[in-house]
């Protein structure tokens, strides 16, 4: 399939790229018999959580403030009366915490340790946020375990931005039962509480002795496989976190699969200030979408892949996610979207572009050519 988008930027030498697009159908062991009654009433909350901010422009939760409001936003409000415990998920949005509850509805606690209720679980089981959080993570599952049996050494993964990376570990451990093949993989994350989240189901799985976890800023401009000055870290979220993450690093060129899913929609196209509620406003750039695939795809192998995802601009129940659970700085984007931002980047590679059937992501797979 071609990309069709009309406003490219023109290099010299410039062929548009190809790319092929794979529908993925996933049948969701968490769905249960509450999916219409679920998502009637979610129909009815996003509608009014619409006309509460008038629109779902795909710029809009970025510009809004980090903290979600639960009382000005009538439909967030029925949602926390309705639902018991929401109001404490709510409190781990936008963290990889609250991603757990999505992975596992089923669970009888939130990450940080208190009650999830069966009536907010059979939530998460049926709206499309969840499944579709789970659908990525099998398209995710199926990509590194096809990239891991093809070879006959132990491969390398390194998960950037991996939270407590729960669909890297799932897939390892399948990997590990049903092929005998366990990787090794590197986890980044600046988030030390989701990297001790993942080290302790690693443990779980018997995968401690092949895991490694690096509290990392992975948004720096001159990438990641350069140590970095501290200068640059200075204005990063607080001092504290800047000294301790100065020295690190990742080798370039190495790892077999790079794994970046559930950062790229955070992130504007162009380098950006960081700035940080009220708190932190600074002039230091971050890298914008397209620096960060560049410095990301700089750590893949030669024959290996990248793989990231971004919500798609026609997510079923863009409205509900964005105006009434206000998951905030989210940046859905089209496919053609996408592909221009990786035209732009000027990476090389065949790409294929993974839709899980519940319409909330895509995903991409990017193939770094051999030497
Ligand atoms: C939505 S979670 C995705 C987690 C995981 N990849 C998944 O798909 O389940 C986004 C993660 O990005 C991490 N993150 C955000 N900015 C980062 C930065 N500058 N450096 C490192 N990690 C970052 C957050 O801490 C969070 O764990």
């Amino acid at each position: 399939m071609k990309a069709n988008s009309t406003e490219r930027v023109h290099y010299d030498h410039y062929v548009p790229r190809d790319y092929r697009v794979h529908e993925f159908t996933y049948d969701d062991p968490f769905v249960s018999d509450s999916f219409e009654e679920v998502n009637n009433a979610l129909e009815e909350l996003a509608d009014q959580g619409l006309a509460h901010y008038g629109h779902t422009q795909t710029d809009f939760a970025r510009k809004r403030l980090n903290a979600i409001d639960r009382v000005g936003n009538p439909a967030t409000r029925a949602l926390i009366d309705r639902l018991p415990t929401f109001n404490d998920w709510l409190d781990l949005v936008p963290t990889a915490a609250a991603l757990d509850s999505l992975y596992d509805p089923s669970k009888e606690t939130l990450a940080n340790g208190k009650p999830l209720h069966p009536l907010l679980g059979d939530w998460f089981r049926n709206i499309t946020d969840g499944r579709g959080i789970r659908s990525r993570a099998a398209v995710v599952g199926e990509l590194l375990t096809d990239e891991s049996v093809r070879h006959d050494r132990q491969v390398e993964w390194l998960s950037l931005a991996s939270g407590a990376a729960q669909p890297i570990i799932a897939t390892a451990r399948n990997l590990t039962s049903e092929h005998g093949v366990t990787p090794r993989m590197t986890l980044v994350d600046k988030d030390q509480e989701a990297l001790r989240l993942a080290e302790e189901y690693a443990a779980t799985a018997g995968l401690a002795g092949s895991l490694e976890t690096m509290n990392m800023n992975i948004l720096r401009l001159r990438g990641m496989t350069r140590s970095d000055t501290g200068r640059r870290m200075h204005d990063f979220a607080s001092n504290a976190l800047s000294r301790t993450l100065r020295q690190k690093h990742l080798p370039a060129g190495q790892f077999d699969v790079v794994d970046a899913v559930g950062l790229v929609e955070y992130l504007k196209a162009d380098d950006w200030p960081y700035t940080y509620g009220n708190v932190i406003k600074t002039k230091t750039k971050l890298a914008g979408a397209r620096t960060f695939l560049q410095n990301s795809y700089e750590l893949v192998r030669p024959g290996g892949i990248l793989v990231i995802g971004n919500m798609l601009k026609s997510h079923p129940q863009l409205a509900f996610t964005l105006d009434v659970i206000q998951w905030p700085h989210i940046k859905p984007r089209s496919i053609e979207e996408m592909v221009q931002i990786f035209d732009d980047a000027q990476l090389d590679g065949e790409l294929d572009v993974y839709c899980p059937d519940d319409g909330a992501y895509a995903i991409y797979q990017l193939r770094k050519p051999e030497e």
